[in-house]
């Protein structure tokens, strides 16, 4: 689907941005908003570039660059600090080969870190694209991600 045929999704209104914005990215194979559809929206929505420009980078769910199929969020706000997400991190970039904020070579996944993402109650926590998962320990991890190496 092009850019265009999913702004006509949305009527012409700048309360809509966000959820264009999100539906763009969506839309994405690499998981963000590309140049052109930033461009696109702020024309359909008559804004300036620098304003959609301004949402896009200051929101932590969207991306101006490249990302992997699965999005990996892990939450760093402080219930799940206390309960040593750190080791979670740690062990999420051993496993995935890589260091928070980037995206394996072969773009399945990208890890991210994220504020409090209301599971505060069965923290530690970390979400995988839209999947929440709790209770996270190094064999929870182990077997979450082969699960997603399959998918
Ligand atoms: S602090 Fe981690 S889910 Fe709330």
């Amino acid at each position: 689907m092009s850019n265009l045929e999913i702004l006509e999704k949305f009527k012409p209104e700048a309360h809509n941005l966000l959820m264009i914005l999100h539906a763009l990215q969506d839309s994405h194979p690499e998981n963000y908003l590309t140049e052109d559809a930033m461009e696109s929206t702020a024309r359909y929505l008559k804004m300036t570039k620098s304003s959609v420009y301004g949402v896009a980078n200051y929101y932590t769910m969207f991306s101006v660059k490249p990302r992997g199929k699965f999005i990996i969020r892990v939450c760093v706000s402080p219930v799940c600090e206390l309960l040593k997400i750190n080791e979670v991190i740690q062990h999420l970039e051993e496993e995935l080969g890589i260091k928070t904020g980037e995206t394996t070579p072969c773009k399945r996944f990208t890890l991210e870190t994220s504020e409090c993402l209301g599971q505060c109650h069965e923290a530690p926590s970390m979400m995988i694209n839209q999947e929440v998962f709790n209770h996270l320990d190094k064999p929870k991890i182990k077997a979450i991600l082969e699960d997603y190496r399959k998918k």
